[in-house]
């Protein structure tokens, strides 16, 4: 205990220190590792990633999801991997931006160990703040993960300093709330402590070193085919959507407190709510090409309620239709958006990704 208190601090330590550095930078010290021209860009070399099916490219094991069965993943990597997707998700996005290969699977680190330089992905689908109904890692057991190789001098602090932390958090505590429950009565008064608990993680990942950490807002949970279903997938659920704007509230003031609080700007809000809406409301469109005719229309669904995309029966017939084209769908099934979806997403996001310099 008493160690790990003392690295804690001296990580901190160096990070005054850095920042101070690079504030007096390039006027006499032209020997430090800086050398980018720009000194005030900061150009991060890692990405840490927390979270669920969002964000997860392959820790959930293959007995734990549908993400592991055919047809998912068949646009990439060609075979399903793990991603809650038929390709790329938010971290593939995400890590495009920065500029790095995508970070490996926290599951998959030992057998990777040259990428490990580009950060870890903690993230696991079904996971929530809290404990969910699946029995994976919460995210306070996922950054404890991070702490244990920071522990282990898998990562420095100066590694930690050039990195940026993504956290997702895709709605997993509300349902698991709504099915213990039986019933979304009382979810309001849940939300408050949802986005307490997720401003203490937020803090605790830049208090490990991480330079810059990025946390999404909450997508439109309305507009997921599973609740649009309901109208033949017409109509968002209003009230799903409200308590959404809540937790989306709540979200920015808390981060707006963390940023007064720590000196350097160091939480960036990545609006997924209004994102999504925007990709709903321009369909995805862009120049010269017109998509997603219907965006709550999921791609790939199971042939009745009793099944899913990627279910097979006992004699291994499928029991799910796959859409033409994936490309032309927003989601890929009933909750989470194919790989042409998260693209759409990833260019409504660029605004709020330039805080991320
Ligand atoms: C996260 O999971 C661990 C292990 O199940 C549990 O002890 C802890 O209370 C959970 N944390 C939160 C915030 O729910
Ligand atoms: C669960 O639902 C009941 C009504 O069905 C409600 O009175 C109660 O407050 C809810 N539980 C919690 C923990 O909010
Ligand atoms: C919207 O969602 C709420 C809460 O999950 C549910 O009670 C309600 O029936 C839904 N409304 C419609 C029109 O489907
Ligand atoms: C930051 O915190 C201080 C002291 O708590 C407060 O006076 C100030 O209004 C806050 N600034 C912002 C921008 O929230």
């Amino acid at each position: 205990m008493e160690t790990k208190k003392l690295e804690f601090f001296f990580c901190i330590f160096l990070f005054s220190l850095l920042a101070g550095h690079q504030k007096v930078g390039g006027s006499s010290h032209h020997h430090h590792h800086h050398t980018h021209r720009h000194p005030y860009v900061f150009k991060p070399s890692k990405l840490f990633v927390f979270g669920d099916s969002y964000a997860d490219t392959g820790n959930i094991a293959k007995s734990q999801a549908n993400s592991w069965k055919f047809p998912y993943g068949i646009t990439f990597p060609g075979k399903p991997v793990g991603r809650f997707s038929d390709g790329r998700v938010l971290t593939d996005y995400i890590a495009k931006f920065v500029g790095i290969k995508s970070p490996i699977p926290y599951r998959l680190r030992k057998y990777a160990a040259k990428r490990i330089r580009y950060g870890i992905n903690f993230a696991y689908g079904g996971t929530g703040v809290f404990n969910t109904l699946v029995p994976l890692p919460n995210m306070t057991t996922q950054i404890d993960f991070l702490q244990q190789l920071i522990h282990d001098a898998v990562y420095s602090c100066s590694d930690l300093q050039s990195s940026v932390a993504l956290v997702s958090l895709a709605g997993n505590d509300y349902s698991a709330f709504t099915a213990r429950n039986g019933s979304a009565q009382g979810l309001q008064s849940f939300i408050p402590l949802v986005v307490t608990q997720l401003a203490t993680n937020l803090k605790r990942i830049h208090g490990l070193g991480v330079r810059k950490v990025a946390v999404t807002t909450l997508e439109p949970l309305g507009c997921l085919p599973r609740s649009t279903a309901m109208s033949s997938f017409q109509m968002c659920n209003g009230t799903q959507n409200a308590a959404v704007s809540y937790h989306n509230l709540l979200l920015q003031q808390a981060v707006a407190k963390l940023n007064n609080e720590s000196k350097d700007s160091a939480f960036v809000v990545l609006d997924l709510y209004g994102s999504f809406m925007s990709v709903f409301k321009n369909k995805g469109e862009h120049p010269g090409s017109s998509k997603f005719v219907n965006p709550f229309k999921p791609c790939c669904v199971g042939i009745s309620q009793a099944y899913s995309c990627g279910s097979v029966d006992g004699s291994g017939v499928k029991k799910y239709t796959i859409c033409n084209d994936p490309e032309s769908a927003f989601f890929w099934d009933t909750v989470h958006p194919t790989q042409e979806g998260w693209h759409a997403v990833y260019s409504a996001l660029q605004a709020s990704l330039e805080q991320l310099h």
